[in-house]
Formats: C-alpha cells, structure tokens, sequence
C-alpha cells in the first residue's frame, strides 16, 4: 500500500515538471481513489521552474489553470474581513459574521478536485481580522452532511471553546468572546475525528491587531496546507492557500524595498511540520505575532500543524524571489511559489 502511495505521488510530480504535464494530471484525476498505479521513473527536470514565469507548459508547475472564479488564490492573499461593525453601549466595538459550514469540491490543481468540508464553500475559510478589544460574535451554521464546530484559538471563555456544543447539520451556535491577545490565530473544526475535520478542509487564519496596529505594510495570508486525494492518511498535493504551484505561475508582484508582511499559518495534516523558506532575502519572525519586537532573523522556519508566525521582510533588487517548504517532497508536489519585485 505505502509502496502504491509512494507511486501515485511520484506520478504526480513527474507530471507536474515532465514533459507530459496534461497526461499526468490526468491519470491522477483517474486513480485518485483507486488502487490502480505505477512505477514512473523520477523527473528529469528540476523540482523548480525551469521556464518563464508566466508562461503556461512543461516546467512550469502544473499545465492548465484552475477556475479562479470560484476560489482566486490573489484574492484569498489580501483579503480581510472585518466583519459587521457596530458599537455596544459601553463603547466597544463589535464585529460580526455569520458563517455556512458546506460540502464543496474545490480544485487544488487544475483538473484535480478535492471533496472539501468548508466554511463557505472555501479552503482556508475568510480571514476574519479585529482589534484587540473588540466584541467579537460569529454565527455559526451547519449547513453541510456532518456534524461541526469553530475552535478559535486564543483567550475566551471555555463554553466558547467549540468543542462543545457540537453543531450537527441543520443546527446553528452562536460564539461570542472578546478579541485577546493580539497576534496571529487561526480556526478550525473541533469534531472527531479531527485529523479528518481539519484535513477536510475546515480552517482558517483568524488575525487580531494590537490595538496601536503595526506598521503599514504589503500584507497578505499564506497558509500551509495539503491534500490527501485518495484517502489513504498521506498528502498527494500541497500548497500555500490550497491550488498548487498558484503563485509560481502567477508571481506575487511587490515593489523593491517596500515592506511586505506574510500572516503565515501551517494546518498541514499528517505530516508532523512544514516549513517555510525565502530566497534571496531574510525575513524577521514574530512567534505567534504576540509580541511587537521579532524574535529571530532568518530565511528558514519549521512549524508543526497550527503553529503561526508573522514574517516582515523587504526585497531590494528587482527580480523573482522564490518561496517555498523546505521539505523538498512538498515543494515537487505544489509548494512553491514566487515574489516578483519591481521598481
Ligand atoms: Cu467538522
Ligand atoms: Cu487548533
């Protein structure tokens, strides 16, 4: 069985970087699920980009382009949602959103469909993003087959947790605590099985500010996952914001010498830690993003599942910075991704 698995990703792989990148595709659209498989010799090419950025075709990550009018990985990147904002009477702030648990198949490469559970039909669900101080009430509904929750991570009230109550299909919660402390969280299902919950796709960043903010920045949500296509507990697929090798082929353009903050969160399932590293630059790290002052100074971090950072780096010279796990395995099967930098 392991040995079928080995196969079916290195499959993958070589169709992703082989010449024959459509084929490829294919054939694990058609075994996904299947015990059908089989030995393919490894890539000849690089486990990089070989060609032009931009250009659609062998050696450049996945041939095709996924439906980005359904789930658009640039957009997912900068997108914040503060929520319905009002105040209460004794003067706080209060931001509410309502949230749809669903079934969705969502395309994580193009042709390759995952049977996702999501928060409103999307993987990661929103970034939901307040002050520290803020009255925060997320309405909850379970519109899907299965039963959920929403745990958020940080400082609230153990009935708040989402553990309990579990909220089965049909059946609303409504959670309501106070934003604190600031730093970079995240969400997910609290349901067992969790490895299923989680890997199913219900999970999302979940930011809160300090309450004088931080410096203005290009800001933008990365968030480490993968996906077991065939159920067999092993990852086929990873990526940064769920399509793989998006942002290779579409480089994120940024400006030379502007200051660029990454939120990055690792929800990978199965495998123990994911990683992430920067080329051509050094990035500064704020653990958890619970402190102003940065803890490390570096190009290279490990991260096990749930674990966040904040990274805030500059790129000086005009060019393509490469991004990507350094788990070279991961990278091959989706994770990786580029800055461009412009002046
Ligand atoms: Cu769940
Ligand atoms: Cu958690």
């Amino acid at each position: 069985m392991a040995k079928k698995a080995v196969s079916r990703r290195t499959l993958f792989r070589a169709g992703l970087w082989g010449a024959s990148g459509l084929a490829g595709i294919s054939a694990l659209a058609r075994v996904s699920g299947l015990s059908a498989g089989r030995d393919s010799a490894p890539p000849l090419a690089g486990p990089f980009p070989q060609g032009g950025h931009g250009v659609h075709g062998s050696g450049d990550g996945a041939v095709g382009e996924v439906d980005t009018s359904l789930f658009d990985p640039m957009q997912y990147l900068y997108h914040f949602d503060y929520g319905q904002v009002s105040t209460l009477d004794n003067g706080q702030t209060l931001r509410e959103w309502t949230i749809n648990a669903i079934n969705r198949d969502v395309e994580i490469a193009p042709g390759v469909y995952f049977p996702a559970w999501t928060y409103d039909g999307q993987v990661p669900g929103r970034t939901f993003r307040a002050t520290e101080g803020d009255r925060l009430r997320f309405h909850f509904g379970n519109g899907s087959s299965h039963p959920h929750t929403i745990h958020f991570h940080g400082i609230h009230p153990p009935g708040m947790d989402g553990i309990l109550p579990i909220v089965n299909p049909g059946e609303n919660f409504t959670y309501e605590f106070d934003a604190q402390p600031f730093g970079l969280h995240l969400y997910h299902c609290h349901v067992m099985p969790l490895k299923r919950h989680i890997h199913k796709g219900l999970y999302g960043v979940f930011i809160v500010d300090p309450p004088g903010g931080r410096p203005p920045a290009r800001e933008m949500v990365m968030v480490m996952n993968a996906f077991d296509t065939n159920f067999d507990g092993e990852n086929e697929v990873y990526a940064v914001n769920t399509v793989a090798f998006h942002y290779s082929k579409h480089p994120i353009k940024v400006k030379v010498g502007e200051l660029i903050r990454v939120y990055l969160m690792n929800i990978t399932e199965f495998d123990p830690i994911n990683s992430f590293h920067l080329h051509a630059s050094m990035y500064r790290l704020f653990r958890t993003g619970t402190r102003l002052e940065h803890d490390e100074y570096t190009d290279m971090v490990m991260m096990c599942q749930g674990e966040r950072h904040i990274l805030e780096f500059t790129l000086d010279y005009p060019g393509h910075y490469m991004f990507h796990a350094h788990q070279s395995e991961f990278a091959e099967l989706g994770w990786v991704g580029m800055f461009e930098a412009e002046v």
